[in-house]
């Protein structure tokens, strides 16, 4: 799969197949995103929680590309009722979608949306797809049972945050990178505002001082996961 980074907590997988599919595309009033919501296209939209960074331009975009959300029951509803179509999931559960497989985790955290609806829990959430598995966090503190994830899937990709403040810090993501266990790590919402201004390269220093691989994506990149 093809991994392109729009900086925040935003990501746009290709699959070998084509399918395209968007994670959290906070975009138009994210200032450091280099591309506007009127460039992507979208077959899913995974929603990990229902936050204003989160849930960005997803109802713009969905508008113009009739996407299917992807997100825990509670917002996949609020999806429905703002008129898009949703797969409705949950915490643990998997599915085998056309692209691969999805599986939501924990995440600590909140999901009022900003509309202050209930957004159900906040998630994290792993695609397996090609072959290679992808864990993007979420918003999320650092929990042991991140142990666990990476014991019951063998993580080639980990996308967490080191911005502080709403989420890990770079000294919390170095742990969660330890007891997850990924083949990369890749730092997320950092830098988007002055509250979350942190170093990448001083995490990627620190994952490399324990002996694993991390990698800073520029804001617009694409790598092959
Ligand atoms: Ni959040
Ligand atoms: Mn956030």
């Amino acid at each position: 799969m093809k991994l392109r980074y729009f900086s925040h907590s935003s990501f746009q997988i290709t699959t070998a197949s084509g399918h395209i599919i968007l994670i959290d595309p906070f975009l138009d009033d994210n200032p450091t995103s280099p591309i506007a919501s009127a460039d992507v296209t979208a077959d899913f939209i995974v929603l990990t929680h229902a936050h204003g960074d989160h849930i960005g331009d997803a109802f713009k975009i969905a508008q113009r590309t009739n996407p299917l959300f992807i997100c825990v029951n509670e917002l996949a509803n609020y999806c429905i009722e703002k008129g898009f179509r949703a797969h409705n999931m949950h915490i643990g559960g998997s599915y085998d979608f056309d692209f691969g497989r999805l599986k939501f985790t924990i995440a600590h955290h909140g999901s009022m949306t900003p509309d202050n609806s209930y957004g159900g829990e906040p998630a994290g959430v792993i695609l397996t797809i090609d072959g290679k598995s992808l864990y993007h966090t979420g918003d999320t503190g650092l929990f042991y049972d991140m142990k666990l994830i990476g014991e019951m899937t063998s993580i080639d990709c980990m996308l967490l945050p080191i911005g502080d403040n709403f989420t890990m810090g770079i000294t919390d993501a170095v742990k969660a990178v330890e007891l997850t266990a990924p083949k990369l790590a890749i730092p997320m919402h950092y830098n988007t505002f002055p509250v979350i201004e942190a170093n990448p390269y001083e995490f990627k220093k620190q994952v490399e001082a324990i002996g694993k691989k991390a990698m800073v994506m520029d804001f617009g990149a694409e790598i092959d996961i």
